[in-house]
């Protein structure tokens, strides 16, 4: 039997609507790219960005703070700019975007990890919590409780994270001693040197004994 690449009138349906996609997605790179005023009109409308988003986004199906997200998303896309840029979910702070920092700290399945390092597309169907997820309705967390009561910051830019880190610690059983609280928050770096007042938080926490 001849095969389809040997006879050009076997062409499906399939075949003749995507080589028409790749016609039309082509013809746009090609006018874009020959007509230096569109290439600027293009940027200044920030169209390359939305022609690479409509070329290369992948489906994700996420939770976030109990909410379901069905979303398009590029695939370099990250966790942290998922929450902050996609979802409006800005209390999770962006500080070296390095893994540096711990400013990013937020939970996946119940653990934490640092967003910035975290490419969201590897995230389906994985439940995520932010500072945002923590409160229930105007009643806060015993965590964020305690960080107001200890003054736990300052700036309160690396507050979100470290709070976030703060209950993993005690949930990960790592929160027995100043020393290992200290050991086990040493990813989240405090500018304002707030730690002295961290440890008096997480350590209240812990020995609360309360549901995390
Ligand atoms: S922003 Fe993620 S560790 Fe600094
Ligand atoms: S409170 Fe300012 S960086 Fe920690």
């Amino acid at each position: 039997m001849a095969s389809k690449k040997n006879n050009p009138k076997e062409v499906t349906e399939n075949d003749s609507n995507s080589r028409r996609d790749f016609i039309k997605k082509s013809g746009l790179f090609t006018a874009l790219a020959f007509t230096p005023p569109s290439l600027v009109m293009a940027s200044e409308n920030k169209w390359d960005e939305k022609i690479a988003e409509y070329l290369e986004t992948v489906p994700l199906s996420i939770e976030v703070n109990g909410k379901k997200h069905n979303l398009n998303i590029e695939p370099r896309t990250t966790l942290l700019d998922l929450l902050r840029e996609q979802l409006q979910l800005t209390g999770t702070k962006k500080g070296c975007d390095h893994g540096q920092c711990g400013a990013c700290t937020v939970h996946v399945n119940g653990t934490r990890i640092l967003s910035c390092l975290t490419l969201a597309s590897m995230q389906q169907n994985a439940e995520v919590t932010t500072i945002e997820g923590l409160s229930k309705g105007k009643k806060l967390h015993p965590m964020q409780e305690a960080f107001i009561k200890h003054d736990g910051f300052q700036c309160g830019y690396c507050t979100p994270g470290q709070i976030m880190s703060g209950i993993a610690c005690i949930k990960e059983g790592h929160a027995n001693s100043r020393e290992e609280i200290r050991e086990y928050m040493s990813g989240n770096i405090c500018r304002c040197g707030a730690y002295h007042n961290i440890v008096d938080a997480i350590t209240e926490v812990k020995e609360g004994g309360k549901e995390l």
